[in-house]
């Protein structure tokens, strides 16, 4: 099955440049490399072993598309490939480049920079609960699921991140087939395909990769279980956050801190996407052209800056802050808040972003002290999980291997690819 991936021309005219994604699998050779797999696993009577969800107490499953079903095989091999720089059209670089465990996996930049030098005009989210999340990317209603979301970092042009293009992704798909190990891997986990590598095999093992990376390992859960007490400011944090004073959890308040969450059993509702008051350039209500929002896929003004109301789970780890980074620490996030929205007094962004004409009625003046700002942020604090840096099932497995080199995809992985 050759995967071959095409152009789409963008959904509206209004949509501007770089909008949604615009590619797609082509139909075809999915459906056709997806009836081999089906027909041949079970003509071979295959058993895969159902998936062990290492699930932390009272979450709920995470939903998993029918055509890619979780097994062990799969989430390891998708776990090598997302730290495999070979998945890049000219070896620098891999999905880990820019969403690192050490960083609730993102990548401390305002911006992410791809592997052609190109900048992204968005930050680098957190994946730790990713499966649950109901839209993908800080703005994207359409985008539901981690395989579609995929196809931007790997074939996305605008901007270029891991730069895999039509001349070069025959190049990197042998890069992957040649290596042994992977071969044998790939066999293990989509039994009874003929072709076991392919670009859809690629993606949907990482896929279920990141799927499986569900944490939640802080003070906080501590404090759910009753095995530690929250400090007084914690304590006075918390009832902030979630009382009618900070209205935090207006937008904030699922288990995983965003305001929308879907998993098995909750059908997904229809997404929602807030201005926060950031910008108000000239007074018009814009924001800078690199990202607005919800208003780069419709077109329509009254979503200009519109974006969603992401996790807060890990966020004391994930500065800088905000779709764009423009915020810099979590102390400042609560002064933007409390001032019921930024005011940039020059520069090509000037503008009162607390009289935007799109802002979320919710974003008003909170008359919040510095003692209680200050409670805010340790609460926030409690959410953090130092367990996902160090937790083996989501590590970078090619440091682990270039002590033992000679096996695994990691002795060809780190070669190729000139080391970490
Ligand atoms: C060059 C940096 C870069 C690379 C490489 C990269 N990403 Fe990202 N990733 C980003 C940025 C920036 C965003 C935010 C995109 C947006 O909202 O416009 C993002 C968003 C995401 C999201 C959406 C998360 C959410 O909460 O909605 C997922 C999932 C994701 N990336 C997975 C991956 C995978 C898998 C790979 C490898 C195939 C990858 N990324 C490679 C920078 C990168
Ligand atoms: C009306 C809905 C809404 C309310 C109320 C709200 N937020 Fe947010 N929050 C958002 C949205 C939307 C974003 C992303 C905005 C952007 O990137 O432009 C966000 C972003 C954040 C971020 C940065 C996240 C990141 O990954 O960069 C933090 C921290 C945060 N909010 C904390 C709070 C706190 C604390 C409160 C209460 C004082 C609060 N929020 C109230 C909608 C809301």
């Amino acid at each position: 099955m050759r995967s071959r991936l095409r152009l789409r021309p963008p959904r509206r005219a209004a949509a501007p440049r770089r909008a949604v994604l615009q590619l797609v699998l082509a139909t075809t050779s999915v459906v056709a490399g997806l009836g081999l797999y089906e027909l041949s696993a079970s003509a071979a009577g295959t058993k895969v072993s159902p998936y062990a969800w290492q699930l932390p107490k009272g979450y709920p499953q995470p939903r998993v598309p029918k055509d890619n079903p979780m097994n062990a095989a799969k989430v390891d091999v998708g776990r090598w490939l997302f730290y495999d720089r070979r998945l890049s059209g000219n070896a620098t670089q891999s999905c880990s480049s820019c969403h690192l465990p050490a960083r609730a996996f993102t990548d401390g930049g305002a911006q992410s920079v791809g592997s052609t030098g190109e900048r992204t005009p968005r930050s680098s989210p957190t994946l730790v609960n990713v499966a649950y999340n109901a839209t993908f990317a800080w703005a994207n209603p359409g985008l539901v699921s981690l395989e579609r979301q995929m196809e931007v970092p790997l074939f996305g042009t605008g901007p270029t991140e891991l730069g895999i293009t039509d001349a070069n992704r025959a190049k990197v798909l042998k890069r992957i087939t040649d290596d042994p190990v992977y071969a044998r891997w790939f066999r293990r986990a989509f039994p009874g395909l003929k072709r076991p590598i392919t670009w859809t095999t690629i993606i949907r093992s990482i896929a279920a990769f990141q799927r499986s990376i569900v944490s939640a390992s802080s003070r906080y859960d501590q404090y759910l279980k009753g095995k530690v007490k929250l400090t007084p400011a914690e304590t006075r944090g918390q009832q902030l956050f979630m009382g009618e004073k900070a209205e935090c959890h207006h937008c904030h308040g699922t288990f995983i801190f965003n305001e929308q969450v879907s998993y098995v059993g909750v059908p997904v509702e229809r997404p929602r996407f807030h201005n926060t008051g950031l910008y108000n350039i000239g007074g018009t209500g814009a924001l800078p052209e690199a990202s607005q929002g919800l208003f780069e896929v419709t077109g329509r003004m009254q979503d200009m800056g519109r974006f969603r109301a992401p996790t807060l789970r890990n966020i004391e780890l994930t500065a800088p802050y905000m779709h764009d980074g423009s915020i810099p620490t979590l102390e400042a996030v609560i002064d933007h808040y409390a001032n019921g929205g930024r005011v940039i007094t020059e520069g090509p962004f000037a503008g009162d972003g607390r009289a935007s004409p799109f802002k979320d009625p919710l974003i008003a003046p909170i008359d919040l002290s510095r003692a209680e700002r200050a409670d805010l942020v340790a609460f926030l604090k409690t959410l953090t999980d130092r367990t996902v840096a160090v937790n083996p099932r989501f590590a970078d497995p090619f440091r682990k291997r270039a002590a033992a080199a000679g096996r695994g995809p990691a002795a060809t992985g780190r070669r190729a690819a000139g080391g970490r």
